[in-house]
């Protein structure tokens, strides 16, 4: 198992003693070291950032235990096993990574954690060549500083400097935030092409459902620090339930609702795109 979760609560302590969040309550989880591409969603403040920190020992949990390739975190700090190992395997991505750039070049920026984490210089070239081609980052930004980039070849970067050292597990905090369409969508294809081909374990927060609906292949849904919902994205969207989780219908499941009750269709919710269901009904049009 990759990741797990037993009976996981996280309490933010303020200032004053009586100043307590509790920011996860109860979280029982287990997540595969390959082959997930698991969408954490739900309303603003229930809990998913909190839940994700937990996932490299960004956080530790202040009740319960969490276990991270076989090495168990609970609160007592000190016997805590080693984090760099760890982060090795489970990369991540935090929310608007680009403000963590911080090197005079963006090669300097990419091979900063593979050089932490003891690649060789070989091992450093392949891997920026890699990413490079990967995220479809022109080599010739190598040499220009982070800040002359735009913002989108800048999330680029940031997120080349985690790809670069191949970690097993990817974690990422709203990674198409604030991007324009295009970029986003090609970074989301890059995110799909490395859990598709390489088989990796992908966990990421987001806001849009559309992105959700595309493709998740399980989703969980936080409210109120509980994991409310742990399965599959059309089951969620089958019930009036994800409305009390505050979440929207993905937009193609509004049109396949509206085309299921006007024309008396039965498209069924496994259409995850607008693209999807209009080779769908092109096809019910030829096929009668
Ligand atoms: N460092 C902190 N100190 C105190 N309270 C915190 C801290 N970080 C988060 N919280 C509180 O914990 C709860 C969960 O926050 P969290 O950031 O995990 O939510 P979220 O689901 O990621 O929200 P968003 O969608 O806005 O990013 C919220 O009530 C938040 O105000
Ligand atoms: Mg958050």
């Amino acid at each position: 198992m990759g990741i797990s979760f037993k009976e996981v609560g996280h309490k933010y302590r303020g200032v004053k003693r009586k100043d307590i969040t509790i920011a996860l309550d109860n979280i029982n989880l287990d997540i595969n070291e390959c082959d997930e591409f698991i969408t954490v969603i739900g309303k603003t403040g229930s809990g998913k950032s909190t839940l994700i920190s937990h996932m490299n020992g960004l956080l530790l949990p202040t009740e319960g235990k969490v276990v991270l390739f076989d090495k168990e975190f609970t609160r007592k700090k000190n016997r805590n096993p080693k984090l760099k190992p760890i982060r090795k395997r489970i990369g991540f991505v935090f929310q608007f990574p680009e403000y963590q750039l911080f090197e005079e070049n963006v090669y300097k920026d990419i091979i900063f954690a593979p050089k932490n984490f003891g690649f060789t210089p070989d091992e450093i070239k392949d891997s920026v060549l890699n990413v490079c081609e990967l995220l479809n980052i022109d080599t010739e930004l190598l040499k220009k500083s982070p800040f002359n980039l735009s913002g989108g070849q800048m999330r680029k970067v940031a997120i080349a400097g985690i790809l670069a050292y191949n970690p097993d597990i990817l974690i990422l905090d709203e990674p198409t935030r604030g991007l324009d369409p295009k970029t986003a969508h090609e970074i989301m294809e890059v995110f799909y092409n490395i859990h598709k081909k390489m088989h990796k374990t992908i966990i990421m927060i987001t806001h849009d459902m559309n992105i959700m609906y595309k493709y998740a292949t399980r989703t969980l849904v936080m409210k109120d620090a509980r994991l409310v919902y742990d399965g599959s994205k059309e089951e969620l969207f089958k019930t009036n339930s994800y409305k009390d989780y505050h979440l929207e219908k993905p937009e193609v499941l509004s049109m396949i609702d509206h085309l299921n009750q006007r024309l008396g269709l039965n498209i069924p919710y496994t259409v995850h795109t607008k693209e999807e269901l209009l080779s769908y009904l092109m096809e019910v049009r030829v096929n009668g």
